[in-house]
């Protein structure tokens, strides 16, 4: 177990990405599917904006709104009458920002087993009373793994400062 770290101090306080993770199921109906009768990408990346934006508002206690979702890749698809589970898990809470992990995996009606079809990234940004952004509490860092996915986060959050 890694020592608790909170990467972004503030006079908030600080929560485990535990606090936030957010699981949805969903079935895929005939209104889901496209031409090929698989789910449709953007009833998939709907579910995916759904799945984060939950997590950020229990993380931040409020609404907050979609920046940027990015990296989504379908990796199998998913058929009409499969069960899909979404989760999302916040990887980093910046000054006013979140980055989200989220994973779209397919249930084996049968034996219950668990597919990876798609993963992505997402970006929510606080909005306060007065329509701009503003603080998000800390992310608590409790394991290796938060804090290796904050890490990344944080150094792809740099990356895209710069580039702007
Ligand atoms: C997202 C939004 C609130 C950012 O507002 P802004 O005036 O650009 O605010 P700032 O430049 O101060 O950025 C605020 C934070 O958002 C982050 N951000 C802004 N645009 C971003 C983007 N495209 N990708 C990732 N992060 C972004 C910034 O890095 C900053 O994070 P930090 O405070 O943790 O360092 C604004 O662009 C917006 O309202 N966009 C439309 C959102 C929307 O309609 N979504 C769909 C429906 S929910």
């Amino acid at each position: 177990m890694h020592p608790a770290i909170i990467l972004y101090p503030r006079n908030m306080k600080a929560k485990p990405p535990s606090e936030s993770f957010t699981e949805m199921t969903e079935l895929v109906l005939p209104q889901h599917t496209n031409a090929v009768g698989t789910a449709f990408g953007g009833a998939i990346m709907s579910w995916i904006d759904i799945c984060a934006s939950i997590a950020a508002k229990r993380h931040c206690g409020r609404v907050s709104v979609t920046a940027r979702i990015e990296a989504i890749e379908f990796k199998a698809p998913i058929k009409v009458g499969d069960v899909v589970r979404l989760t999302a898990r916040l990887n980093a809470a910046f000054n006013t920002s979140m980055e989200i992990g989220i994973r779209v995996e397919r249930e084996h009606a049968e034996t219950g087993e668990r597919a990876l079809c798609a993963d992505a990234r997402a970006t929510f940004v606080k909005i306060g009373d007065d329509g701009k952004p503003c603080s998000v509490p800390p992310l608590l860092l409790e394991t290796e793994e938060d804090l290796r996915r904050a890490e990344e986060a944080e150094v792809r959050r740099r990356r895209r400062r710069q580039e702007r």
